[in-house]
C-alpha cells in the first residue's frame, strides 16, 4: 500500500465518510484472513464488495495466481480508477454492490463461488444493510462462502449486532474469526457459509 493510496483512502473519507467509513486501508493479517475461503484450484468466481484502494484485492489475486474471474465492485470512482490502474488483471465494476446480480449478468455469471466483503455495514441503515446481504445470498453458490469483517471495539454497538443477527438469518453457518489486534482498528473475520434461500410461495393454478 503506497502513501498515495493512504492518501487517497483518507482524502475520500473526508468527502464521503459515511460511504468509505474508515481513515485507512485494512491491513494484510486482516486480508489474509477474509480472503482465506478464496480457492487455491479451480477457476472460481471471485466477487469484492467494496474493495477501496485494494487491501485484498492483493490477496485475493495471490490465492487465484492468474486463475478464475475476480470482479472488484466499488461504488467511488476514484477507488475505482486507482484499483484499475493498479490491477489490471481485475475485472473492477463501478456500481453500487446491491446491483450484484446485474453486475455478475452484464459478465455471463449467475453465481459467485466466494463473496469477500469490504463493505462498512456498521455505517449502513437497517434497510440498506438487508438489500446488501439480499444480493450476497441471493448470488452466491449454495456451497459458496462469504465473509465480511467487523471492528471488535464496535461489536457490541447496535448496526454491529443488527448484522450479527442477520447474517444468522441468512446463513446456515456463521463464524467469527479471532480479533486481529494489528488492524487498526482492530477488527475480526465472519465466515458465513451455506446460505439460506427464501421459500417462496407456490403459484397459484386456476381452478
Ligand atoms: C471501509 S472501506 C474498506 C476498503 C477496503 N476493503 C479495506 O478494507 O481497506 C469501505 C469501501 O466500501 C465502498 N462502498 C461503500 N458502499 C458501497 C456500495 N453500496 N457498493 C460498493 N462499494 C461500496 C467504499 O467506497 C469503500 O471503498
Amino acid at each position: 500500500m503506497t502513501s498515495e493510496h493512504r492518501a487517497a483512502f483518507l482524502h475520500e473519507f473526508l468527502r464521503d465518510p459515511f460511504t468509505v467509513a474508515a481513515v485507512a486501508p485494512s491491513g494484510v493479517p486482516l486480508a489474509d484472513l477474509v480472503t482465506a475461503p478464496v480457492p487455491r484450484g479451480g477457476d472460481p468466481v471471485v466477487v469484492e464488495l467494496g474493495p477501496g484502494t485494494g487491501a485484498f484485492t492483493a490477496a485475493v489475486q495471490r490465492r487465484l495466481a492468474g486463475r478464475g474471474h475476480h470482479i472488484a465492485v466499488e461504488i467511488n470512482e476514484r477507488f475505482a480508477g486507482l484499483l484499475a490502474g493498479r490491477y489490471p488483471q481485475v475485472d473492477v465494476a463501478v456500481a453500487d454492490a446491491r446491483n450484484l446480480r446485474e453486475v455478475l449478468a452484464e459478465r455471463g455469471h449467475r453465481h459467485a463461488d466466494v463473496i469477500v466483503s469490504g463493505l462498512p455495514w456498521a455505517a449502513f441503515a437497517a434497510g440498506q444493510q438487508d438489500d446488501l446481504l439480499a444480493a450476497v445470498t441471493d448470488t452466491l453458490t449454495p456451497d459458496g462462502a462469504f465473509t465480511t469483517f467487523a471492528y471488535t471495539l464496535a461489536r457490541w454497538a447496535p448496526p454491529a449486532r443488527r448484522l450479527r443477527r442477520s447474517l444468522g438469518t441468512r446463513f446456515d453457518e456463521v463464524v467469527a474469526g479471532r480479533t486481529v489486534w494489528a488492524n487498526v482498528p482492530p477488527a475480526f473475520v465472519y465466515y458465513c457459509r451455506r446460505p439460506r434461500v427464501p421459500v417462496r410461495p407456490p403459484a397459484l393454478v386456476p381452478a
